[in-house]
């Protein structure tokens, strides 16, 4: 197992997706390239959702128009909930990766994305077609890992038959989600455990929110399986809108500052990380939410 870890950032989707503050594109934008400084070459960039399910990403079309002036070797992969997103999302040449979720829930499905977890397959099928035949990549997402916020614990044999699922129909990626924070180091590492027995390790993320402050013990434990996707959210943006208590996912910077003293690789500038923590925070009206950025404070933050 190499000591490099991919690190997929969140924080302008996950993170922002549920700031009832309203964020511009401009502001968006501009975290977006503080992020691509700091080294990040997976930045999920919007989502390709209903507006008026989730207002905040409304604005998908003008910033995907606005990143196609960007010709780094940087993926913005974007959301895509049935065909209706992926038709407006493949109207972006800078759409090179699409991300699909469901859940190992019944009712977080019914609540998120208004149908069954059979029918979000079913509106997947036409989306993969597209996304293959565009040489499209796809990501796949299951929510609820860890447990339920409506249904409570989650028997990790239905994660691993939801995961196994996604990576069938052609997801180069499964992130395995603990929406709600709930998970622990032990029912994570078996999680792990029992997905990689359905696909490859190595194709496997884990996308932790902090709720109950378990997620770098988690991710840690991830890692001690094998795990070298990690899912973060600069500042520690974030939650789900259809996820009641659901806080924001662990902080980029704090994952970052674990890895660095894990001597492990991620080629990222911690210090251009909490600058990008401070920028959006500042816009947001408040301190990061993740520890590092307010130990490591910028010097004009001091
Ligand atoms: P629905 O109401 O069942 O769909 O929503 P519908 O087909 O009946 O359409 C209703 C209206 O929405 C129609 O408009 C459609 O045209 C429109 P109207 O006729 O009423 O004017 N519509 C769309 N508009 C724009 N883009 C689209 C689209 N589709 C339909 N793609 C739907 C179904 C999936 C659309 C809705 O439930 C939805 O948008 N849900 C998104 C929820 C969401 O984004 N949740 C947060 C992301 S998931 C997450 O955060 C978890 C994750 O981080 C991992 C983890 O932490 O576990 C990934
Ligand atoms: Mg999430």
């Amino acid at each position: 197992m190499g000591d490099f870890v991919t690190i997929y950032e969140v924080g302008p989707r996950d993170g922002l997706q549920n700031e009832a503050k309203p964020v511009s594109t401009d502001v968006k934008i501009d975290l977006i390239m503080r992020l691509k400084e700091a080294g990040l070459r997976h930045i999920e960039a919007t989502s390709f959702v209903s507006p008026k399910w989730v207002p905040q990403m409304a604005d998908h079309n003008e910033l995907m128009a606005a990143l196609a002036a960007d010709h780094d070797d940087v993926s913005y992969p974007v959301l895509v909930p049935n065909l209706r997103g992926m038709d407006a999302a493949m109207t972006h040449k800078r759409v090179d990766t699409i991300a699909i979720f469901t859940a190992a829930s019944e009712s977080f499905t019914q609540k998120n994305i208004n149908c069954s977890i059979h029918e979000s397959f079913e509106r997947f099928a036409p989306v993969v077609e597209l996304a293959k035949a565009a040489n499209i990549k796809i990501r796949g997402y299951v929510s609820c890992v860890a447990g339920c916020p409506y249904e409570g614990a989650v028997p990790i044999s239905r994660v691993a038959e939801v995961a196994k699922k996604l990576h069938k129909i052609g997801c180069y990626e499964v992130s395995l989600g603990d929406t709600i924070g709930v998970g622990t180091p032990r029912h994570m590492q078996d999680v792990v455990r029992v997905v990689s027995d359905v696909m490859p390790l190595s194709e496997i993320a884990l996308h932790c929110h902090d709720t109950y402050g378990q997620a770098l013990a988690n991710i840690y434990a991830g890692l001690e399986k094998g795990i070298r996707v990690v899912d973060s959210s600069i500042a520690g943006l974030g939650g789900c809108p259809y996820a009641k208590g659901a806080s924001g996912n662990v902080a980029t910077e704090d994952v970052v500052y674990m890895l660095n003293g894990l001597g492990m690789d991620t080629g990222l500038d911690l210090n251009k990380l909490i600058d990008a923590a401070w920028y959006i925070s500042d816009h947001l009206g408040r301190k990061p939410v993740g520890h590092v950025a307010n130990a490591l404070k910028p010097q004009d933050k001091q």
